[in-house]
């Protein structure tokens, strides 16, 4: 497993990390025993960043994670998420953050995040959600910092709403933030104009969530794929919207044949190295819910970079889907 920086203040991370969120809830049947596998089994391979948060499975997650963590000798990064209190999600314009993420509030939740953990320390704190509402006010991440002070957290992050990612650039230009967990993979590409190259310039640690589109990126979901009720994914692939993604799915399996790799790399393993690809991200966070997309997932770190002209190729699946979240 190869190792990058978590920017310019944080720790050598695994380039690969276990996302958590699947081993909470609402993706359909998911056994502990079998999210406990797959939480050793990455640590086996040489993870030692795993991304969860308070609502996965209203602290399931983060649960499991401890449980894990208790038989491991390991030192395992763990970076978890405070949402803001109940509301509009993302947050509205006109959302207040001492009503969303009020210094008391945030103060309780983190207190909460260390018990569920069962640690002394949030190695990572990151905030679920934010918006560009707060940025010439960022009062909760003052509040985050003197927790930091304090040593009750290890480093500062926000997770950016997806529709409105580039909020963060401010933060990270205003020295507020550690981290900033971002949505890049082969269909939304757009975090490549702005977000990664200041994340370099400001030494900003990059966590990359959602590199397989949430499953649609490895191919294997076809367009009249249907998921399960308690799967998120139902709702979020309704309609005609399956269909469109695996039609441009097919598109970039065309494009592996005519570069000839469709046979040497998994279509999964091409949309890991595409993000990769780019040297400001720090870790790509992977959703993982067994042993075996653990072994697959893993795998791809010690593999051959893709060839920069095969990247470059790729740009051209940058997708303007909108955000599915709020419906059509
Ligand atoms: N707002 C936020 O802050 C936010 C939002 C989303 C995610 N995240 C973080 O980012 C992480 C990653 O995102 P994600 O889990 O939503 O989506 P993802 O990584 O794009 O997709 C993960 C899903 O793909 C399937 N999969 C994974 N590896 C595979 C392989 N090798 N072969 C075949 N299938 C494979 C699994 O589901 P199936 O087997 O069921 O298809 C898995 O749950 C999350 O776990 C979470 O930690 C944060």
């Amino acid at each position: 497993m190869q190792t990058r920086s978590l920017g310019s203040e944080g720790p050598s991370v695994s380039e690969i990390g276990f996302g958590g969120w699947a081993i909470g809830g609402d993706w359909g049947q998911q056994p502990d025993s079998q999210s406990t596998a797959a939480l050793h089994a990455a640590i086996d391979r040489g993870i030692n960043l795993i991304d969860t948060a308070a609502g996965y499975g209203e602290g399931h997650s983060e649960k499991i994670i401890a449980e894990v963590l208790a038989e491991r000798s390991e030192d395992i990064f763990v970076a978890t998420k405070t949402p803001p209190t109940s509301g509009p999600w993302p947050p509205s314009p006109y959302c207040r953050w001492q009503d969303r993420y009020s210094a008391a509030y945030l103060r309780d939740n983190v207190h909460q995040r260390l018990q569920n953990l069962k640690r002394d320390r949030i190695d990572l704190l990151q905030l679920h959600t934010w918006t560009a509402a707060w940025n010439d006010d960022p009062q909760p991440l003052l509040v985050l910092r003197q927790l930091k002070e304090q040593g009750k957290i290890g480093l500062i992050g926000v997770s950016a709403p997806e529709h409105d990612q580039s909020c963060v650039i401010q933060l990270m230009r205003d020295g507020l933030i550690d981290t900033v967990q971002v949505i890049f993979n082969l269909f939304q590409q757009e975090a490549a104009s702005q977000i990664l190259p200041v994340a370099a310039e400001t030494g900003t640690g990059v966590l990359i969530r959602v590199a397989l589109d949430e499953g649609s990126l490895t191919g294997k979901y076809g367009p009249d794929h249907e998921y399960p009720e308690s799967d998120f994914r139902r709702k979020f692939f309704q309609g005609d919207r399956q269909s469109r993604t695996a039609n441009r799915v097919a598109e970039i399996r065309c494009d592996l044949e005519q570069f000839g790799i469709d046979d040497q790399y998994s279509l999964a393993d091409v949309a890991l190295k595409f993000v990769l690809a780019r040297p400001e991200v720090s870790s790509v966070l992977v959703g993982m819910r067994n042993t075996d997309q653990v072994e697959k997932n893993c795998r791809v770190s010690n593999r051959r970079d893709l060839n920069p002209e095969i990247i470059q190729h790729l740009h051209r699946h940058d997708w303007r889907r909108g955000v599915w979240y709020s419906g059509k």
